[in-house]
């Protein structure tokens, strides 16, 4: 079915998709094991709304009331998800626009992804013609930390944050729900739109950008547009003050057949696809773990104004590989700044280098970085800052992290970003997950670290050519 241009009662009301005081989960089962019975399981305990499992032989889930259709629930239903069999679902919306639901969410598969466009209609022109707004079918649900909404059947939800994941590919929404968790990355929220029969791309990025507080940095996971005019329009306005970053699959011969049979998506031309996200303002990364990356920076610090990137290392062979990666990522290392070099050389013995990148050596101690990032944030010539360290037997991963996060204390004032990385064992990792914590991402490896200030750099051009 033809996907009409933004709506406004579709923007208005997913609200009460992703911030519900009730949800109704229709095809409630009482059998542990299916996913009808998970998505109540996880929205018992912290989620604070009513909860109403349906389903016509029940009489109670999970300690809940149960209700044989969505009618029978005495009160407002503002999210409806839907987990019964493909064939149950058109008389299962008739009941929620008997009811008037805020919005509906179809867990359901086996519609276009499997050619079954004439079902998938007749339930979009129902919840169409009625005003409601449907996300799906084929979807994982949909998560929302702030509220601590798990409407969904993700056994670990992600931890809150500033990242709000939108996912064509339910499957991959409930592993790098894992994985975000593992790395410390935080989601706002987690929408699984799927098929998009209804609802697509375009409005839950209008949302989110325009009336979601707590979203800082939309990532998508994008396999095909069905609106790619309207989405270019979209995203140049929302990226005015909330920066998206999308990973389009599809890219290959095979890939693009794929993902007709996944979401029954047309993956089309990359090269008419790049063009888009570079007219918008969007950020194209090329795997799953530079969509998480450059979120992370871009959601926890600030757009660089200027190419002027000052590495700071205590490890040669990883400033160079910084100065390759610069290169590639558009922001190609320049000259320390004369004002600096002088400064730099208070922070390394003789034999330390103050050309960019700085080498302080491998005898650096945590102060000396300290000392050398806030100086380099606090000079007039300085646009972002790349602190590289390679673990040595006296310095310490974690007191150096809190140096780091001094340092850019410190030069509060500057607004300019900060991006780290740390290579080494189980310490380096620990290190990256205080500083994570303290919204400075820090990295693995010098790639990702000049990755993300390239990212930060897109962004600031983007907002200069505003
Ligand atoms: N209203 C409410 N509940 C109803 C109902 C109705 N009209 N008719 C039946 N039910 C109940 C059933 O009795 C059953 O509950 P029970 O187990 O307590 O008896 C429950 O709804 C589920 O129905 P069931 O027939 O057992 O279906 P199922 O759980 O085996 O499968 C789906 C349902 C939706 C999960 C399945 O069809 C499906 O689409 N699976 C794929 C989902 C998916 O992967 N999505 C994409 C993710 S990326």
């Amino acid at each position: 079915m033809r996907t009409p241009e933004v709506r406004d009662y579709v923007v208005d009301k997913l609200d009460r998709i992703l911030n519900p005081k009730s949800v109704a989960v229709i095809g409630a089962s009482r059998e542990k094991g299916k996913i009808g019975h998970s998505v109540v399981d996880n929205l018992k305990g912290e989620f604070p709304g009513e909860v109403y499992p349906i389903n016509p032989n029940a009489e109670r889930i999970l300690g809940f009331k149960a209700y044989s259709t969505v009618n029978e629930v005495p009160d407002p239903v503002d999210l409806a998800i839907v987990v019964v069999p493909a064939k149950i679902v058109p008389s299962v919306i008739d009941d929620c626009v008997e009811k008037d639901v805020g919005g509906i969410v179809i867990i359901t598969s086996g519609f276009s992804e499997v050619g079954n466009e004439e079902l998938e209609d007749r339930i979009v022109k129902k919840c169409r013609e009625a005003k409601i707004p449907m996300i799906g079918p084929n979807v994982v649900g949909v998560v929302s930390t702030f509220n601590n909404l798990n409407a969904s059947f993700i056994g670990e939800p992600p931890i809150p944050g500033k990242i709000s994941l939108v996912t064509q590919s339910g499957a991959l929404g409930i592993a790098l729900s894992s994985w975000t968790r593992m790395k410390q990355i935080g989601l706002s929220s987690l929408e699984s739109i799927g098929n998009m029969a209804d609802v697509g791309f375009n409005e839950v990025i209008k949302y989110l950008a325009e009336q979601d507080d707590n979203t800082e940095v939309i990532a998508l996971y994008l396999e095909g547009l069905k609106a790619g005019r309207e989405f270019v329009e979209i995203c140049k306005e929302a990226s005015k003050n909330t920066p998206i970053v999308t990973l389009k699959a599809g890219r290959s011969q095979r890939g693009k057949a794929a993902t007709q049979s996944h979401t029954g998506s047309l993956a089309g031309s990359m090269e008419i696809y790049k063009a888009g996200f570079r007219q918008s303002g969007v950020i194209q990364v090329a795997d799953l773990e530079a969509l998480f990356n450059i979120s992370l920076a871009l959601a926890h610090q600030p757009p660089m104004k200027g190419d002027n990137v000052l590495v700071i290392t205590n490890g040669g062979g990883a400033g160079i590989l910084s100065s390759d990666a610069a290169e590639k990522y558009g922001i190609p290392l320049r000259e320390t700044p004369q004002d600096l070099k002088k400064k730099m050389r208070d922070y390394m013995p003789d034999f330390g280098s103050a050309h960019n990148p700085v080498d302080i050596t491998g005898q650096a101690r945590e102060e000396n970085y300290k000392g050398a990032i806030r100086d380099a944030l606090n000079s007039p010539n300085v646009d972002g800052v790349a602190v590289l360290w390679c673990h040595t037997a006296f310095t310490d991963a974690k007191e150096l992290a809190k140096m780091i996060y001094e340092a850019t204390e410190e030069a509060e004032g500057s607004n300019k970003p900060v991006a780290v990385t740390f290579i080494g064992g189980e310490s380096a990792e620990e290190g990256t997950t205080w500083l994570k914590k303290k919204g400075i991402p820090a990295y693995d490896t010098p790639e990702k670290t000049m990755a993300a200030l390239g990212a930060l750099r897109d962004y600031g051009r983007f907002l200069e050519r505003k």
